[in-house]
């Protein structure tokens, strides 16, 4: 296959922040292609954190937009896209085997179009291993391409070549994209993209571009109209939702986008994720003062060690990181807290583990994300000498997660006999008349219930178990 190069991923411009004036784009469609769509389907499949989820949410609203429709076999559908994620290895090699597997259904149905988007395209390996070996894949583009997914399709159609187009830029703003939202009582809602903080072990700030928020009136508009659609919950998206206007240079902060959204009417706003050394007195203030402020933080630490922090660049201390929520845990004492760990940054010594695992048990995790420190080409930790085992990593990882596991336990086991208020997502996976939903502490409950008209409601539950992984409860009349 003949390949069109639009634009190539460079990690070098990625680092570079050039341009301090960063465009507001009002999405629309070309005529040409606002019905190229029409009678077929769409399948997409996206990886890795909310903010991907997010933006297959908005590729679907484009391709609705000209013509498509969801297929219900994701696997056989006339344009596949994989939302990419490029965090960890283990994320891509996830991806790779299913590329493998799309190989087959290319073979069956040649003019089936492949896409790839997301984060690993934006590296340049990553794009150059796509144009070498998997002839196959017939659109490449990054985070800041998706707006042109009309364009782009066209162009794999009408040329029957693989068309690349990935920048590494400081990115835009997309606003007016239509969206596909995946739920009708809970919606992400973006309040800034990108990165500026280069924590050393992080593709995430060359992937996903400077840091840029959307304005105030853009986010608020879209809550209050959330709202009036019948929304209960919102989930604002940021790497680093504390740095929420900096770039605008306004006084007005994350604490008080919090104040005004509490205002919208909607019933629950979550916010992910927090930069603990940005975590400031007004944030912390609005959790106490709003309702709608859900009583979870989710606060990545990473390491317990302050040599280990230093070289991650992460730029505040074990003592700071306890006493950020010694602080937040006067203003909202029973706050759930959650956070990431990585084990096994270079050269991390036994010593600086167990410095980890003292913090775990200061701060009471209820719930983390815990991983091994995965090599990213590119960033800066990724030339540090390492000695570290994998097998030790590994049983680093292990200790921890025993740790990490308790705290998910007391963490529900705190609510017994209580009644908590649920939002219901739907039936439990398990499917033995069970329904399930969270808490506003984040807790995953199930309860004896097959009333489908409750999907969406908030309803009153009685704690009677608590497991390591969710509570069970009983529904009150
Ligand atoms: N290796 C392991 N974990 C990583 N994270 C980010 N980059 C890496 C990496 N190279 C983790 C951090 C971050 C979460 C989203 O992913 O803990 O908070
Ligand atoms: Fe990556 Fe650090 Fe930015 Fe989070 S704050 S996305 S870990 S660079």
């Amino acid at each position: 296959m003949k390949n069109i190069k639009l634009a190539m991923p460079s990690l070098k411009d990625a680092r570079m922040r050039k341009n301090k004036n960063i465009p507001t784009i009002r999405y629309t469609v070309e005529t040409q292609y606002q019905s190229i769509g029409k009678g077929k389907t769409y399948a997409i499949f996206t990886y890795g954190c909310q903010g991907n989820e997010a933006d297959s949410e908005v590729m679907a609203g484009i391709l609705e937009q000209i013509g498509y429709t969801k297929s219900t076999d994701k696997m056989n559908a006339d344009v596949v896209i994989l939302n990419t994620c490029a965090i960890r290895e283990n994320a891509e090699q996830r991806i790779w085997g299913v590329l493998g597997q799309l190989k087959g259904k290319k073979r069956e149905n040649p003019d089936m179009i492949i896409g790839i988007s997301g984060c690993m395209p934006q590296e340049e390996n990553a794009t150059n291993k796509i144009l070498e070996s998997y002839d196959f894949i017939d659109i490449v583009f990054g985070t800041h391409n998706k707006q042109n997914l009309p364009k782009l399709i066209y162009e794999a159609y009408m040329t029957k070549s693989k068309v690349v187009e990935v920048i590494s830029s400081e990115g835009d703003i997309l606003e007016d994209a239509p969206k596909i939202r995946e739920s009708h009582h809970k919606a992400w809602v973006n309040i800034m993209y990108g990165c500026d903080e280069f924590c050393t072990y992080c593709i995430v700030p060359y992937t996903r571009g400077r840091e840029r928020s959307r304005s105030k009136e853009d986010i608020i508009e879209e809550v209050k109209e959330l709202v009036s659609l019948g929304y209960s919950e919102v989930t604002l998206l940021g790497q680093n939702v504390n740095a929420y206007g900096k770039d605008l240079g306004l006084e007005y902060t994350f604490g008080d986008l919090l104040y005004d959204l509490d205002k919208t009417g909607i019933k629950r706003i979550r916010f992910t994720t927090s930069h603990p050394r940005d975590l400031d007195e007004k944030t912390m203030q609005a959790m106490h003062d709003c309702d709608s402020v859900m009583p979870h933080l989710h606060l990545p630490v990473q390491s317990g060690d302050n040599e280990i922090l230093k070289r991650m660049n992460r730029k505040y201390t074990y003592e700071e990181y306890i006493s950020k929520i010694t602080r937040l845990k006067e203003l909202v004492p029973d706050l759930a807290l959650t956070t990431d760990i990585i084990v096994g940054f270079p050269n991390e010594t036994a010593e600086q583990f167990q410095n980890t695992l003292k913090l775990v048990q200061e701060a009471k995790f209820e719930g983390a994300f815990t991983f091994i420190y995965s090599r990213r080409e590119g960033t800066p930790a990724a030339t540090m000498p390492d000695s570290v085992l994998e097998q030790e990593k590994h049983e680093r990882l292990n200790i921890l997660n025993k740790y990490i596991n308790a705290g998910y336990l007391s963490g529900h086991q705190r609510f017994l006999n209580q009644i908590v208020e649920v939002l219901v997502d739907g039936p439990s996976k398990s499917g033995d008349g069970m329904m399930c939903g969270y808490t506003p502490h984040l807790k995953l409950t199930h309860f004896k219930c097959n009333d489908l008209s409750l999907i969406g409601k908030m309803v009153k539950v009685k704690i009677t178990d608590a497991k390591t992984w969710f509570m069970i409860g009983e529904l009150c009349e």
